[in-house]
């Protein structure tokens, strides 16, 4: 699956299954389902033996008895192949609900001895056959028991077939069904998603598989290993077309109904199959015989929002196919952007899903921010249709390296469409971090879980986290050995399902030169959480690590067998130089190396270890080199890449706020960015003072803070000035695009000459002619909210305005996001007062709304008060599991730092218990112990902080 945006971008036995021909394939599954149903269940089927001759259950003591209590199939049977027909209605039948019908037929292999069938179903009404929900047929000439009873499981999902014999071994069999389902809005399985075009009413039946809604379209085996062929057909309205995996190699255009087939798919798992009946547009190219296709609405499609994602789609294949030195596995590549869409985007095999605003880009409309979006996900998915669909992970406990994996070469393929861009360098911004942030807390957790670990739907669904997609960003940076070497090899051996302890074995086999195992250096990044940092002492040569935990009173209560040790892999470089690379093996080292060389010359030599970030790890330094590094900054910041310059400031900050270094050494990396023109290094600084700007915006030390950030951006501001011919064009260069953006935020925030009066012009011209928004795309969102912020009444009621008129989601949203900027305390309590009337603001925007107001520092008092007053109303309407409630006590609280708003939240707390948190029970607690942490941070260091803004800012 692709990140989830806004919204928001694992273990096992080590048998190497290398199987060539689909025969092979079988048997080695069933060889190693065969051990681990061994170790993890008892002898699955069977009743008679379970009474008598079972031996006593398995040491685990919270096994179920029955199969079909347990949430992972038994190992006795597999399905080849399925035959599957749908038929969804566009329109409600005379209850008013909306309906597929559909039939299904798989053959399937016994492997082991049963009598007992279990398959995936949910939510189907069956049609039954002499009392039973399914039919059995053989398909060779074995005999075929007779079903005795079948039965539904709600719990584990399952259909379950009871037979009065077993089934014979080896033999192949046939179970048909017949079922209804309802094609209901609920973004899950096969669902429907309803817009207006053009005054008309428009339904579309689409799916979403992943990770366990295939069950909920026909009755299947619905695990990632129980690969198999799919023959689809689907029945649907004249005027329509049906999409599936394969290309359609037939279509009856009857009355009233068209009946589309498709050609076989390839073997493949259930998580990735896609069926859609739809009327939208759609634009086509073709690339050595592949059929490269987008689809969206067709207003979307005439409108050209589509051509962008067809240009760079053909290129990333084709980068894909050189990388992987494998062809494209199928015969064609539709992409569609759906107007409901709960991920990202979703990685199905020929027909990959999106959301509107990852697909689709409009270049009169969009911003460079929308474009990069479009690139990155299309590459992500893209890169999913070898690693994920061709070879398969065997369980969704080795999920992270299925995400991990393609959320790392996403760059590449992004870079090779894009070369200009240098997006392999946003990693560090967008993924290494990201992941670093949340990894840093005692509350984080190992990237892998056992295989036992995972099990029921919402086990699975937990796997789709930060820590999954972005910690390994690739398995090289934690043994530095180049992945597409060992992938090629991989892709030889098709459709393979594999454990990620496959992939350290055979990186073993390749044969290169580390200091242990890959799988002992593997297992410290993936079996324990998160990461060290490495302190390098300049004067005497000494390297150590220590588990990096962002609070240091925080205590780690998941014990680890390596005691967070790690064997790290250091790039380093000396006085611009790279040296050889330095494994850190122990909690402390020494390398001769270093200390011969920083003898002779101790006052000008510097270390830069982790160069451009190719290991997981943070650094720090002694004094004497920080000192060194500093002034190397401010005499020649070029001497260090763009990516290691972010890293010092991120590094150095995030070290202060371990108490690790002071405060003040964070804060002086930020001196030099007044001769700083990228925005990489600019990005990492703004994220980090983010904080301060939290702790300080009420208090006097916010007065120098802002003289200290102004002195820094004016050159940087001016730069711009005259890059862009005096703000008439727009900068060439993708991130000085993005810089541009950040450059005009902050100086106007922080009041730059000339700034305001820019941006209020061109809001103006805007308000004076509706119709025509001189705006750049890029810097509407900037733009809107200063406008509004030094505007009154009449800015932001033509804000409203134009909030209600536009058609484009994204405006719509740039626009809400910019009206909680204003400073008028009636405008803000009146916005709150909106965000309840679902005819203002649409309930799904109601609480990130109220959390853009929070950001506001004059609004975050009002929406506290607004918040507390309404609490029981509010948590009726959100608060029952929504995943943004959360996000609102978190918005709202976190500039707390002081003992009386300590009180405040605990006495919320207390005052509520009645009423309940529901999924911001958590985030309560979090709000709590975050105030506590920032109200002694602040007492630490307000006195220092102040002084030094005082200082550098004359
Ligand atoms: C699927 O279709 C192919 C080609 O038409 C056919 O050979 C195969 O038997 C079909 N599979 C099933 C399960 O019927
Ligand atoms: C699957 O469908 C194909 C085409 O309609 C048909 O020839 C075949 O017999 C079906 N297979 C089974 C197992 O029903
Ligand atoms: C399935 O059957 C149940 C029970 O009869 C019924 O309530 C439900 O509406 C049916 N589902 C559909 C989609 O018709
Ligand atoms: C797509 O490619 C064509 C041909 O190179 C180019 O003219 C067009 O501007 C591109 N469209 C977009 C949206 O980038
Ligand atoms: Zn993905």
């Amino acid at each position: 699956m692709g990140k989830v945006y806004y919204v928001s971008k694992n273990m096992g036995l080590g048998m190497l299954i290398l199987a060539v021909t689909a025969l092979a394939i079988i048997i080695a599954l069933s060889i190693a389902y065969d051990k681990e149903r061994a170790k993890n269940q008892g002898k699955p089927g069977d009743e008679a033996s379970e009474g008598t001759t079972m031996p006593t259950p398995s040491t685990t003591p919270f096994t179920p008895k029955e199969p079909w209590d347990r949430y992972r199939l038994p190992d006795s049977i597999i399905p080849i192949a399925y035959n599957v027909t749908l038929w969804p209605r566009l329109e409600p039948n005379t209850d008013g609900l909306y309906v597929f019908t559909g039939q299904s037929a798989v053959v399937f292999k016994c492997v082991k001895e049963t009598d007992l069938i279990i398959i995936h179903a949910r939510k189907l009404n069956f049609t039954t056959f002499l009392g039973h929900h399914v039919k059995l047929s053989g398909l060779g000439d074995a005999t075929v028991p007779a079903i005795q009873k079948t039965w539904l499981v709600e719990k584990t999902e399952y259909l379950v077939i009871q037979l009065s014999s077993r089934l014979t071994m080896g033999a192949p069999y046939l179970l048909h069904s017949e079922f209804l389902g309802e094609l209901a809005d609920d973004l899950e399985g096969f669902y429907r998603s309803e817009y207006t075009e053009d005054g008309v009413k428009k339904v579309v039946a689409t799916s979403q598989m992943q990770a366990t809604y295939a069950r909920k379209t026909f009755p299947c085996f619905d695990e990632p290993a129980m690969k198999a062929v799919f023959n689809v057909t689907i029945i649907h309205k004249p005027g329509t077309v049906a999409l599936s995996n394969g290309i359609s190699d037939s279509v009856i255009d009857g009355v009233p109904v068209k009946v589309t087939t498709f050609e076989p798919t390839e073997r493949m798992s259930t998580y990735v199959l896609a069926f859609i009946v739809t009327d939208f547009g759609y634009i086509q190219s073709n690339q050595n015989n592949l059929m490269i296709r987008i689809w969206a609405k067709r207003n979307a499609i005439a409108d050209r929002q589509g051509d962008y994602a067809l240009n760079v789609t053909g290129p990333i294949l084709q980068f894909y196919e050189q990388y992987y030195n494998t062809t494209y596995p199928l015969s064609k590549s539709d992409q569609i952007a759906l107007p409901d869409f709960n991920a990202g985007a979703m990685e199905n095999w020929g027909l990959v899903t999106y959301r509107e605003t990852a697909l689709l880009f409009d270049p009169m409309l969009s911003s460079t921010g929308n474009k990069e979006r479009v690139t990155t996900v299309i590459s992500h998915e893209l890169a999913h249709m070898w690693f994920g669909n061709l070879v398969t992970l065997r369980w969704w406990n080795d999920l992270w390296l299925n995400e991990g994996f393609a959320s790392y070469v996403e760059y590449l393929g992004a870079d090779y469409a894009e070369p200009s861009w240098n997006i392999k360098d946003h990693i560090i911004l967008y993924d290494v971090q990201k992941v670093f942030a949340v990894d840093a807390l005692a509350s984080s957790h190992p990237l892998s879980r056992q295989e036992e670990e995972v099990n029921d739907p919402a086990q699975i669904s937990e796997m789709f986290n930060t820590i999954s997609y972005s910690k390994v960003c690739s398995p090289e940076k934690f043994t530095q050995y180049p992945m597409q070497d060992l992938l090629q090899t991989y892709f030889i051996y098709y459709y393979i399902i594999i454990l990620y302890t496959d992939l350290w074995d055979h990186l073993q086999q390749v044969g290169i030169h580390i200091p242990h195992s890959v799988h002992d250096i593997m297992n410290r990044w993936t079996l324990q959480m998160g990461f060290p940092v490495v302190t390098i002492d300049t004067r005497t040569g000494s390297i150590s690590q220590k588990h990096f935990l962002l609070d240091p009173d925080s205590v780690v209560d998941r014990p680890s067998q390596f005691n967070y040790t790690w064997f790290v892999p250091i790039k380093w470089m000396k006085t611009g130089v790279e040296q050889q690379q330095y494994w850190l093996l122990h909690e402390t080292g020494m390398t001769m190396v270093m200390s011969a060389v920083f003898l002779s010359h101790p006052t000008k030599d510097w270390v830069l270890a982790n160069t451009n970030v190719s290991g997981y790890f943070r650094v720090n330094y002694d004094l004497g080199n920080w000192d060194r590094l500093l002034s190397l900054l401010n005499t020649d910041h070029q001497a260090l890449s763009v990516i290691n310059r972010a890293q010092v400031i991120d590094d150095a900050f995030n070290l202060a706020r371990a108490t690790i270094i002071s405060t003040t050494l964070a804060l002086r990396t930020t001196k030099y960015l007044s001769k700083e023109r990228n925005y990489i290094p600019w990005e990492s600084a703004l994220r980090n003072l983010d904080y301060y700007i939290l702790m300080f915006d009420r208090t006097e030390v916010y007065g120098a803070l802002q003289a200290y950030l102004k002195k820094q951006i004016q050159p940087l501001f001016d730069h711009f000035k005259i890059l862009t011919a005096n703000w008439t064009k727009v900068p060439e260069g993708h991130t000085d695009q993005y810089n541009e953006i950040n450059a005009i935020g902050i100086a106007c925030s922080v009041g730059v000459e000339g700034c305001r009066e820019l941006i209020n012009s061109w809001y103006r011209q805007w308000m004076e002619n509706p119709g025509q928004n001189p705006i750049h795309p890029n810097l509407k969102s900037t733009v809107y909210c200063n406008a509004i912020a030094f505007g009154g009444v009449q800015e932001w009621d033509f804000a409203w305005r134009m909030f209600k008129n536009t058609t484009l989601a994204s405006e719509a949203s740039r626009l809400r996001s910019a009206m909680a900027c204003t400073k008028a305390p009636w405008l803000l309590n009146r916005y709150l007062d909106y965000t309840l009337d679902p005819t203002k603001i649409r309930k799904q925007d109601t609480t990130s709304t109220i959390q853009y107001i929070a950001r506001n520092v004059v609004g975050m008092p009002l929406a506290w008060n607004f918040v507390r007053a309404r609490w029981s109303y509010i948590f009726e309407q959100f608060g029952k599991g929504s995943f943004s409630f959360a996000n609102l006590v978190n918005g709202i609280t976190k500039r707390f730092s002081s003992e009386f708003e300590l009180q405040e939240l605990k006495k919320f707390k207390e005052d509520n218990f009645h009423v309940g948190f529901g999924s911001a029970t958590m985030a309560l607690e979090q709000a709590i112990e975050k105030t506590t942490a920032n109200i002694k941070w602040l007492t630490e260091n307000k006195a220092e902080v102040l002084k030094w803004f005082t200082e550098e800012s004359t």
